[in-house]
């Protein structure tokens, strides 16, 4: 048993769709989340950029006492995992688009992925496609713009509603019946989308698989909390009021947000 808080961080206030999973799998675990606001995009950073930005973000976290760390990024986890995983020996666990349930969801063999440029163009992703999809048609969309209206907390109205009908009608041309949302901003639009969308569209993302992940490393490593944790606490780079402003709408309940010092 372990009180030691759970560190999470993203390139903005998306990852907060997992630490919702976190919290509802795992009620007792105190978390920290960092939100690296003042540098999202990371979709259209190099790996370079983003594995800096991880080094410094996973630092501070240990700094505050982190027993594990999840990259709740899918774009920091192609650019950043592996390296992380070679300084620190703790769990760390990272995204990846749902591949493998969407090969076995689909009805007519053709899947789209929503996702970043960085993570379409990773090798990993290349990895996922060669081990999950190869009996099935896969169909990629990137989402220039839509990881920015959602970290201003726009989550519908006009401006979102046409990014998501101009990435979605090539895959629905495509014919596409399972849609992976393949970046941890993207869940926050799931509504509007299915209002967009046929409702014969399944959407899958892979929040609370990694939440399953994280309990199961936890334990294989003698980490689960066995009391309740204290309150979350939150850190963002860029403006700290305008992440409180919104955490209502994106976490559920009001908190306090702290300025990142890395
Ligand atoms: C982004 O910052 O471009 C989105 C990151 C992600 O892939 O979740």
């Amino acid at each position: 048993m372990n009180q030691a808080p759970v560190g999470v961080f993203d390139s903005g206030v998306g990852g907060l769709s997992v630490l919702a999973e976190i919290r509802r799998l795992l009620p007792n675990e105190s978390l920290l989340y960092v939100a690296d606001s003042g540098h999202v995009p990371y979709g259209e950073k190099t790996p370079e950029q983003i594995r800096a930005r991880s080094q410094a973000i996973a630092g501070f976290l240990l700094e505050q006492g982190a027993k594990a760390l999840v990259l709740a990024c899918n774009t920091a986890t192609v650019a950043a995992i592996n390296d992380l995983r070679g300084l620190y020996d703790l769990p760390i666990i990272g995204m990846e688009p749902a591949v493998k349930p969407a090969a076995l969801a689909t009805r007519n063999g053709v899947v789209g992925v929503l996702a970043t440029t960085g993570t379409l163009q990773s090798a990993k992703f290349a990895a996922l496609l060669d081990r999950f999809a190869q009996s099935v048609k896969v169909v990629t969309q990137p989402c220039p713009g839509l990881v920015e209206c959602i970290e201003r907390g726009e989550l519908e109205g006009p401006a979102v509603e046409a990014l998501l009908r101009r990435y979605t009608e090539p895959l629905l041309a495509a014919g596409c019946d399972t849609l992976i949302l393949g970046c941890t901003h993207y869940p926050f639009v799931r509504p509007a989308l299915q209002r967009l969308l046929p409702a014969s569209v399944r959407l899958i993302d892979t929040g609370a698989a990694v939440a399953r992940q994280l309990q199961v490393r936890l334990g294989e490593t003698g980490l689960l909390s066995g009391e309740a944790g204290v309150a979350t606490r939150f850190w963002t780079s860029a403006d700290p009021q305008s992440m409180a402003t919104i955490l209502p709408l994106l976490w559920g309940e009001g908190g306090k947000v702290e300025r990142l010092p890395v």
